[in-house]
C-alpha cells in the first residue's frame, strides 16, 4: 500500500461519501482538481494504490508545497495551477482519468490564516487570492473598482439585497486596508435582514468579493465540459460545492448532460445533492453547506448485433 501519513490543516468534507460515489478500484487513475492538503487524495490513493496514476492540482502555493511533501517519492504528479488551465493542458496532452474530484472553494488554511485576508472575523490585509501570484486582490477590487461594478459583484456573487447601499459606503470610505475595516463598513450598512438569517452581516459581501477575485464561477462553468472529456468511459466525476451559485452551475450542467437524451454522455449517480451526516456537521462546521453531486460517463459501444448500446 502507499505511504499515507501526515497531519493536515484541513479536514476533508464528505470523505465517506466521496469514496462511496467515486467508488475507487485498485489500479485506477485519479485527478484531484482542488487537492488542497491531500486528504481526499490520500483516501482514494489508499484504495487505488496507484500513485503513478495520480494527478493533483491546486492554485494555492502553500497547498502545492504541502502536497509535494505529503506525496514525495511516489511518482505523483502535482500541478500548481488553477483547475481550468490545468484541465485544458491535460486535455491537450490526451490524458484520461477513471476518477475525478473537484472539492470547490477555500480550505481551512485560507479561512483560518488572517494574513490571507479571507475572513471577516479575523483582522488581516484585504487579499483573498487563492493564488498569491495573481494581480487582482480584494484590496484592488475594493479600492479601485467603481461603485457600479462593486454593486454588481455584491449582487451577482453575494445575492446581497443591499448591494447598492454597501457599494456606495465602500466607495465613500476608501482607501480600505483591512478585512476588519471592510467588515465594519458592511455591517453598518447591511440593514437588519441578516439578524433573521443568523449570520454575520458581512457574510454575503465577503463571499461575493472572494468569488470575483478568484473568478470562481467562470472557472467552474468553463471546466465542467473539460472534466467530462477527461473522464474515461465508465469513469466517475464528483463535485462538492459550498454555496448555491456553484451548486446551481453543477446541477444544471449535470441535468443537461446526464441521461435524458440519446446523445447524453453522463448518467447521474445522485438525484438530489448529498449532504454531510449530522455527526460530520457537528465535528466539522464547513461540512454544513457542502453539497455533493456525482455522475458516471456512459460507456458507448456496439452490442453483438451491431446496434449502438449505451452502458
Ligand atoms: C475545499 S479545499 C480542498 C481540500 C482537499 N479536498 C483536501 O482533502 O484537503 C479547496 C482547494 O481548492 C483550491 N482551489 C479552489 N479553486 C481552485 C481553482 N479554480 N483551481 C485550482 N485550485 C482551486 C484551493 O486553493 C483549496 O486548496
Amino acid at each position: 500500500m502507499s505511504k499515507i501519513h501526515h497531519d493536515s490543516p484541513h479536514i476533508p468534507v464528505l470523505r465517506r461519501e466521496v469514496l462511496q460515489y467515486l467508488s475507487p478500484q485498485l489500479g485506477q487513475s485519479y485527478l484531484d482538481l482542488t487537492a488542497g492538503f491531500g486528504g481526499h487524495a490520500a483516501a482514494v490513493l489508499g484504495i487505488t494504490d496507484a500513485p503513478g496514476k495520480l494527478t493533483l492540482v491546486d492554485r494555492d502555493k502553500e497547498a502545492v508545497k504541502a502536497l509535494r511533501k505529503r506525496f514525495a517519492g511516489q511518482g505523483v504528479q502535482v500541478i500548481h495551477s488553477d483547475y481550468l488551465s490545468a484541465s485544458q493542458a491535460l486535455r491537450k496532452q490526451g490524458k484520461i482519468y477513471d476518477l475525478i474530484l473537484a472539492d470547490l472553494g477555500v480550505s481551512s488554511l485560507h479561512l483560518d490564516e488572517p494574513k490571507r485576508g479571507f475572513a471577516f472575523s479575523l483582522s488581516g490585509p484585504l487579499d483573498m487570492r487563492m493564488d498569491t501570484s495573481q494581480e487582482l486582490s480584494a484590496a484592488s477590487l475594493v479600492n479601485e473598482w467603481d461603485e457600479a461594478e462593486l454593486a454588481d459583484v455584491l449582487k451577482r456573487y453575494g445575492e446581497e439585497p443591499r448591494a447598492a447601499v454597501i457599494a456606495r459606503a465602500i466607495v465613500a470610505k476608501r482607501p480600505i486596508a483591512t478585512t476588519e475595516q471592510l467588515a465594519e463598513i458592511i455591517a453598518r450598512h447591511a440593514g437588519k435582514s441578516f439578524k433573521r438569517r443568523k449570520v454575520h452581516p458581512a457574510t454575503k459581501a465577503f463571499q461575493a468579493i472572494r468569488i470575483a477575485v478568484n473568478d470562481e464561477l467562470d472557472q467552474l462553468r468553463l471546466s465542467l465540459p473539460l472534466w467530462v472529456d477527461l473522464l474515461a468511459p465508465g469513469g466517475r466525476l464528483v463535485v462538492i460545492s459550498f454555496h448555491s451559485l456553484e451548486d446551481r452551475i453543477v446541477k444544471n450542467f449535470f441535468a443537461d448532460h446526464a441521461g435524458k437524451y440519446y446523445t447524453s454522455e453522463l448518467t447521474a449517480l445522485t438525484k438530489k445533492p448529498i449532504m454531510g451526516a449530522q455527526d460530520e456537521i457537528v465535528s466539522n462546521p464547513r461540512a454544513r453547506s457542502a453539497k455533493l453531486r456525482a455522475v458516471e460517463k456512459i460507456k458507448k459501444g456496439k452490442d453483438k448485433k451491431g446496434k449502438l448500446n449505451v452502458n
